[in-house]
């Protein structure tokens, strides 16, 4: 009846999905976690009851989450121990509470829900308390359980996330990443002030900058349209290209339903290329300077064996003639926070091949949004 489709649309802001709604909120989602963070200059996570001085202490870093908050973890571990020189693992929270884990209470336990309410994500919060060691939980929906039990909670504030594939969500996660690697890395000494603010400063950049990445829209649904066929395809990347690879993939394979994995790029040669045949999609993710050209090459081997190359980079990097099929260019900010300015596209590609299949966007599938069986 009219009546309820006039309460969906105006519900879903004029967007056709939720999904599409949320990618468009990111911007103010960002600002919004980030910039109440930012005091002088500098990030400040005491307001959140977060005492760098004693987390730069712990021997070892955690950080436990599952789905796609566990890809936001990758982004975590990749920046802390780039910038701040502490040593992360990053694990799936089914795997972690099974397998004895070795932490003790000198260690730093993060764990990172929307929800706040995952079961595997919430046993893992209590397994760490048990043993004593510190908790910070990085969670989007207030008084959730999760964000209860844990000893500091850093809110991201992405307002209700209703598409069940996670886009904002995931943004906010990894501002966080950034703000505590950010504060750690300077609580540490291993950056100095200057380029904590350098970091900061562009960090509080970032809804500008995805707001330009939010135009490749037209882009994205074109290379939408060369994947909607596809049985399956590979998403590859180095380094923190790899963790937002994997990221991407997750999207596209949740919401098209269309086989995808991502692998590192420099593995392929070890099993993954015998995949590639005539046409296959191969969507490669370049954005951090010191690899690309180790990421060139293993695109031209993909493309010697017939792959369709869709190369997602930064508008500075050039390419040879003919490496890729076709190039997503990315407004350029800090290689370090290059995975923030990615992300936009790499949702909306999934996004538009959902579209053209004609599937439930919003609600995948055998997929749920908050999963809190186990
Ligand atoms: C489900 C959702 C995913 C989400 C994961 C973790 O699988 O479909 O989008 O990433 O749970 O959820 P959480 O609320 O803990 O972030």
């Amino acid at each position: 009846n009219t009546a309820d489709w006039d309460v969906d649309a105006a519900e879903k802001g004029g967007y056709e999905h939720f999904m599409l709604k949320e990618i468009h909120e990111q911007p103010a989602a960002v600002r919004d976690t980030v910039s109440p963070r930012i005091i002088n200059g500098m990030p400040d996570l005491s307001q959140d009851g977060v005492d760098m001085q004693k987390l730069k202490d712990y021997r070892q870093i955690f950080i436990v989450a599952c789905g796609t908050a566990m890809h936001a973890g990758m982004v975590g571990k990749y920046v802390i121990e780039k910038l701040a020189r502490k040593p992360v693992i990053v694990d799936i929270a089914s795997e972690f509470r099974y397998r004895d884990p070795i932490i003790t209470k000198d260690d730093l336990m993060i764990v990172i829900s929307q929800s706040g309410e995952t079961a595997d994500t919430m046993a893992v919060l209590r397994l760490a308390k048990e043993v004593g060691a510190a908790t910070l939980a990085v969670v989007n929906v207030v008084g959730s359980s999760i964000a209860r039990e844990a000893d500091m909670v850093i809110y991201t504030h992405a307002g209700p996330e209703i598409s069940v594939a996670s886009t904002k969500a995931y943004m906010v996660q990894i501002s966080v990443m950034y703000l505590l690697a950010f504060e750690l890395a300077y609580a540490n000494g291993t950056i100095d002030k200057e380029r904590c603010m350098e970091l900061t400063a562009q960090l509080g950049q970032m809804p500008d900058i995805i707001r330009e990445t939010l135009e490749l829209k037209d882009t994205c649904s074109f290379v939408a349209s060369k994947l909607v066929n596809a049985e399956s395809l590979l998403y590859i990347g180095r380094g923190l290209d790899y963790a937002l690879s994997m990221e991407g993939s997750l999207k596209l394979k949740e919401i098209s339903y269309i086989h995808s994995e991502s692998y590192a790029a420099g593995e392929l040669k070890h099993g993954t290329i015998s995949l590639i045949t005539e046409g296959m999609p191969v969507i490669a993710v370049a954005t951090q300077k010191k690899l690309i050209e180790k990421t060139v090459s293993n695109i031209r081997e993909v493309k010697a064996r017939g792959a369709m190359v869709i190369l997602i980079c930064d508008n500075s990097i050039e390419v040879g003639e003919g490496v890729a099929d076709y190039i997503i260019r990315l407004p350029q900010t800090d290689e370090q926070l290059m995975p923030m300015a990615a992300a936009a596209p790499l949702q909306l590609i999934a996004y538009y091949t959902s579209v053209l299949k004609g599937n439930d966007v919003d609600k995948p599938r055998n997929l749920a949004k908050s999963v809190t069986v186990e």
